[in-house]
């Protein structure tokens, strides 16, 4: 197969600035690492693209501008690095990017380690692949991290380690915002686990979608936040030690916060926004990342690509909705701004990288 010497990246060039696609020399690859040519690119449609683009959440570039952003990649192996077995050229493959010029997605080769790579499901198109890595990361290291203030999560058992699926029967989980992409994989995360029951909010339009995910009870998400706790408690009296909130607005986790028992862990994927006063010793806040590119979350992310494949092909998980979108790099700003005004509703937006003109 041939590989380009130059080849197309995005390029967000400053702090809340614009992008500029520019032609860059491709990767050169390490031991152990694939060359993967990016056939299509969940563009834009994880909120974090957006964030650290005008945020303060841009920390997560390290001041490297021009840098590249790009967090879902499917694409096809074209270059095996030293050492590599497990793979071999021409096969598709996905994998989560990182704001490196290796690994970032918006561009149109990515140069990753073997082990954090798995084959596109044979039951899923590569669009509803690139929909995969960064959301169910994010559901994951909320579940299985050990609780920590950050990178962390609830400590609870994967539940493909759990073989008799029961060790959290019983269990209530109170999920904000079950039809985002990271809520649905909680969700399912929840059910595989055995918690009950899962409760969620969320539009009214989505309750299909958010029982045949898992949810046993779906609040409406235009209920008065100030309600939720009594609504909470309508559904069940054992008391709720797991709340995962997937949205993660200051009032989203301070209400899950007070709906946290005592000794509970509340799974935020934003920045601390809990009241401190409100802060009691032994209801923990965890700060997740949804990430298996840096040492504490790399064992798990080992792990999850060892088996994610199977998943999916058997029917253990399902993908979230896609809207591919045409053009290539150049849609993403475009896309980048229905995501950001909350306009594209519970499912991902995809461009394929290999359109840039
Ligand atoms: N910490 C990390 O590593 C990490 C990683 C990934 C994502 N995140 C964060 O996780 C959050 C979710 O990301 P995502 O990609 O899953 O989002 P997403 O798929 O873009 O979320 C959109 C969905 O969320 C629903 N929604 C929005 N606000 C809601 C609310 N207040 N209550 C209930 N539902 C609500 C929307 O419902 P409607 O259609 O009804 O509007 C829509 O279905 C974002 O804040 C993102 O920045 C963090």
């Amino acid at each position: 197969m041939s590989i380009p010497a130059e080849q197309k990246a995005l390029f967000l060039l400053q702090h809340a600035g614009p992008y500029e696609i520019r032609s860059v020399p491709n990767h050169t690859l390490e031991a152990g690492e694939v060359l993967v040519r990016v056939e299509v690119e969940a563009a834009g449609l994880n909120p974090t693209d957006w964030k650290t683009r005008f945020t303060e959440l841009s920390m997560a570039l390290g001041g490297n501008y021009p840098a590249r952003q790009g967090q879902d990649v499917v694409g096809t192996i074209v270059q095996l690095g030293e050492g590599v077995t497990a793979f071999a050229v021409g096969d598709k493959v996905f994998h989560q990017g990182s704001y490196s010029n290796k690994l970032a997605g918006f561009q149109q080769y990515t140069a990753v380690s073997a082990d954090l790579v798995a084959l596109v499901p044979k039951n899923l198109s590569a669009d509803q692949t690139a929909s995969i890595p960064l959301a169910l990361m994010t559901a994951a290291a909320g579940f299985y991290q050990p609780t920590r203030s950050l990178g962390s999560g609830a400590g609870v058992i994967p539940f493909w380690q759990d073989n008799d699926r029961g060790k959290y029967a019983g269990r209530p989980i109170f999920i904000f915002g079950g039809s985002s992409s990271v809520g649905q994989y909680a969700i399912q995360l929840a059910q595989l686990g055995g918690f009950s029951p899962i409760i969620t909010t969320g539009s009214v339009k989505y309750t299909d979608l958010l029982k045949s995910l898992g949810a046993t009870h779906i609040i409406d998400r235009t209920l008065p936040l100030s309600q939720l706790p009594a609504e909470v408690q309508k559904i069940t009296s054992t008391p709720i030690t797991f709340v995962y909130d997937a949205i993660s607005d200051v009032e989203t986790q301070n209400t899950g916060y007070d709906i946290l028992a005592p000794s509970g862990v509340l799974a935020i994927v934003l920045l601390d926004g809990v009241d401190k006063a409100k802060k009691t010793a032994g209801k923990e806040v965890t700060v997740v990342f949804g990430t298996p590119h840096y040492d504490d979350a790399r064992a798990l992310g080992v792990d999850m690509y060892k088996r994610i494949t199977g998943w999916f092909e058997s029917g253990v998980l399902k993908p979230t909705e896609v809207e591919y979108v045409p053009g290539g790099l150049k849609a993403i700003p475009d896309a980048q701004e229905r995501v950001r005004t909350g306009t594209v509703g519970a499912r991902k937006l995809i461009v394929h990288p290999q359109e840039t003109v």
